[in-house]
């Protein structure tokens, strides 16, 4: 893909693998963006700024003020310049500075004045790259929603081999090239997600649940997320590694709590996905204390609970789009298709229970689409991530003016 027209501030700080960014900037110049390179005081220990100088076809910057004219380089202006701001390769100290605000140099302070996203590469030792204080830097630039481009496996410059070399400027190329090509279709928009079971109490210490992980709603979370929405997530338990920072996030519990933060949230958004896995019904009454076993059988009395994706399709605004998810055993389509119009939705995604590699705990799935409209797509057996994507190319083309 071309870049052109692409401004990309490139970073780069004291690495052994900063000659990899001459490399780098020749393939970004190349694909057609235009370069500029912030150099970290100690990236002048590896790499000369004449050579990236020449290869970027400008001056390297590297102080608040430009040599001898007195004049400032002002990196408030440097930040709202860049469609992104990349930097490879990110030493452990400048990411413990990004992470803490800290800004005593040009390259960190334009990170704190910087409006565009920001990716980093990092580079260091094996030990560095696990040590707990680096890892839980990265993980609040994670945090900041900052893209990491994890360290690649092999040989280091200390001669032992492991995690911690920066990824290869034809892969940081490609990654640069993908986030140009992502689409913030979803800008402005509004969306909330229900995910993960719902624990129904039987007593202080029990209950009734599924085996729903959040995989599939929290991949639904984060593709909204990518193509520029606005993500509300009301998650039930899970145990998912989850990175609730980067979106408005509520845990509950039971279906009721489910259904309340909804229902809440309803009249603002633009689109409702049901993707949790509610438990159909729920003891009637909560033993207030842990219920002993004395007798050879017990009985739990259970009702109904509230089914959210249908008491808010009453609610449903002709602006509002609301998708749903179905898990069928038999008459699989028919099924999903009259649920779609029971629950007032305009999409349906059916989850199939008969293939191997799709289904509640794993990473992979395959669902077949159906639109309010009849319109049907079948999607083949992907990592859930791709079957988000194409839910939400699915839900672009519904006929609604959100
Ligand atoms: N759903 C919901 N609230 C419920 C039950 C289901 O919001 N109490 C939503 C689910 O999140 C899903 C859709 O409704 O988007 C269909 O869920 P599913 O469990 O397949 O259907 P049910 O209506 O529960 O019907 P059944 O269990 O009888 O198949």
């Amino acid at each position: 893909m071309s870049l052109k027209g692409k401004r990309i501030l490139l970073g780069v700080t004291g690495s052994i693998a900063a000659y990899k960014s001459a490399f780098l900037t020749r393939l970004l110049v190349k694909a057609g963006a235009e370069v500029q390179i912030i150099m970290s005081a100690s990236a002048f220990d590896f790499i000369t700024p004449l050579t990236l100088a020449t290869l970027s076809k400008k001056p390297v910057l590297s102080k608040f003020q430009k040599d001898d004219s007195g004049v400032w380089n002002n990196h408030v202006e440097l930040g709202l310049w860049a469609d992104l701001f990349l930097v490879a390769p990110i030493s452990a100290n400048t990411v413990a500075k990004f992470a803490n605000g800290i800004c005593d140099n040009l390259l960190s302070a334009t990170y704190l004045s910087a409006r565009c996203p920001v990716m980093i590469a990092p580079a260091m030792d094996l030990d560095m790259y696990q040590h707990p204080s680096v890892r839980e830097n990265l993980k609040r630039l994670l945090s900041f929603g900052n893209q990491i481009l994890d360290a690649e496996t092999g040989e280091l410059a200390s001669g032992l081999s492991g995690q911690g070399r920066m990824m290869e400027p034809e892969n940081i190329l490609e990654k640069v090239e993908e986030f140009f090509s992502k689409t913030q279709d979803f800008k402005g928009k509004k969306v909330q997600i229900t995910m993960g079971p719902t624990q129904e109490a039987i007593d202080p210490v029990r209950f009734i649940s599924n085996h729903s992980s959040g995989k599939m709603g929290y991949a639904l979370a984060e593709a909204f997320l990518e193509r520029g929405a606005d993500v509300f997530v009301i998650s039930g338990p899970i145990s998912l590694k989850v990175n609730k920072e980067r979106f408005h996030w509520k845990d509950i519990r039971s279906a009721n709590e489910m259904f309340e933060a909804a229902k809440a949230l309803h009249p603002k958004m633009d689109i409702s996905v049901f993707a949790a896995a509610v438990a159909d019904y729920a003891p009637a009454k909560v033993a207030k204390e842990k219920i002993k076993k004395n007798d050879a059988e017990l009985s739990i009395h259970l009702i109904k609970n509230v089914d959210i994706a249908y008491s808010l399709g009453l609610e449903k605004k002709l602006n509002q789009i609301h998708v749903g998810f179905a898990l069928e055993t038999e008459n699989e389509s028919k099924n999903a298709q009259s649920k779609l119009k029971k629950k007032n939705l305009d999409i349906i995604v059916l989850n199939s229970m008969k293939e191997a590699g799709a289904g509640f705990q794993l990473d992979t799935n395959k669902v077949h689409i159906f639109h309010r409209s009849g319109a049907s797509t079948q999607t083949g057996i992907s990592p859930k991530n791709q079957i988000a994507s194409l839910i939400l190319d699915q839900i672009k083309l519904v006929p609604v003016q959100v």
